[in-house]
């Protein structure tokens, strides 16, 4: 399958795909230092919970690479001091912590050894996290389409797509495996205000890769759904609690509301690592507030009026019982989510 890679490594530098240029510009640019990869995280150059956790890695890399520290103790406490500032670009998508906190204890597993070569040991460590994603991506794939078939109408909201991962993306797994197969499954990508992830994002790569797929806007998934045409909606998630509450892009919410008045199974689309039993329910979730020109202004033009009060928030949290399933990499997980997370966050 030909999609477009938005992360590679490369020579020691991480190159990745800038998405604020697409559709219009295929751009790639290079990073060498951790302040580069805050950057292009917090602006969202790289974007969705996945891509963000293996840029995090190599960032994290990046910015101890030339560490002089020669005992552990004192390398670690650099580590964690580059850990915490790469930590504050995002706040909501849990992969981020979690990709940083795989390279620290990475660290403090080897502590032994000298620390050129614990160096090295997050460089690989980065690779593999790179690399796991793919095959991750495939599996909830093969999960999601059991729950399918041939000639279904989708709905899928925000880009969970390749772009948001590292290939084939969680929520468009299916698609892009259903497509492989020769279905011709109908996908319609709701355009998702502000930042536009669904037209400018998930349009793109789709309809690069050759599948039906049709943008529309926020407000059109009510009729699209009154008028029979969606059989069921994929969405991926930031962050999904203990008991099943799952963040994922502004609009998610809505859209899991729209499909449970018409009695559309609502899936999620979820890697093990966006799992977070840490976080007891939704309203744990922190959730990210953007600036407010996201909402005012597009394509340097203003869309609203100068000084009006703005509200912005970038993610929303999908209550549990508005979710059919939660489809992982380790299988599919029906209710009770409280339980049956824990049982197969316990599965190899
Ligand atoms: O603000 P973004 O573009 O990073 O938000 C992305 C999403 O909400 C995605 O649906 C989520 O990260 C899952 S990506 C597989």
């Amino acid at each position: 399958m030909k999609t477009i890679l938005p992360i590679q490594w490369k020579n020691d530098i991480l190159i990745l795909l800038d998405q604020t240029l697409l559709p219009n510009e295929v751009v790639y640019e290079e990073f060498e230092t951790i302040e580069g990869v805050w950057d292009a995280i917090q602006v969202m150059k790289v974007r969705g919970a996945p891509a963000i956790g293996v840029s995090a890695a190599y960032g994290l890399y990046l910015g101890i690479r030339n560490a002089t520290e020669r005992d552990f103790p004192s390398f670690y406490e650099e580590l964690t001091i580059k850990a915490a500032y790469l930590a504050s670009s995002r706040p909501t998508a849990v992969n981020l912590f979690w990709a940083i906190n795989r390279l620290k204890q990475t660290a403090e597993q080897n502590k032994h050894l000298p620390i050129s070569e614990i160096k090295q040991l997050l460089l690989e460590e980065a690779i593999t996290i790179h690399h796991e994603d793919e095959e991750i991506n495939r599996n909830i794939g093969e999960n999601l389409l059991t729950l399918l078939q041939d000639g279904m109408g989708i709905l899928t909201h925000c880009n969970a797509g390749a772009l948001a991962t590292t290939k084939y993306g969680t929520a468009t797994a299916p698609m892009y495996l259903a497509h492989e197969r020769g279905w011709n499954l109908k996908i319609f990508s709701d355009e998702t205000r502000p930042r536009l992830q669904g037209s400018m994002l998930t349009a793109f790569e789709l309809q690069q890769a050759g599948l039906d797929v049709t943008v529309i806007t926020d407000n059109m998934a009510a009729v699209v759904m009154s008028q029979g045409k969606i059989n069921a909606v994929i969405v991926g998630c930031d962050r999904v609690a203990a008991n099943g509450d799952t963040a994922n892009k502004i609009g998610t919410l809505g859209v899991s509301i729209l499909a449970k008045h018409y009695g559309i199974p609502f899936y999620v689309a979820a890697p093990t690592p966006t799992i977070d039993l840490e976080t007891p329910t939704g309203a744990e979730i922190p959730i990210e507030e953007r600036e407010t020109s996201e909402v005012t202004h597009r394509f340097g033009i203003a869309t609203a009026p100068e000084n009006v009060q703005v509200y912005n928030p970038s993610f929303d949290v999908t209550p549990h019982e508005n979710i059919t399933a939660i489809v992982t990499e380790r299988g599919i997980v029906k209710p009770n989510y409280q339980e049956n997370l824990v049982k197969v966050m316990k599965r190899p």
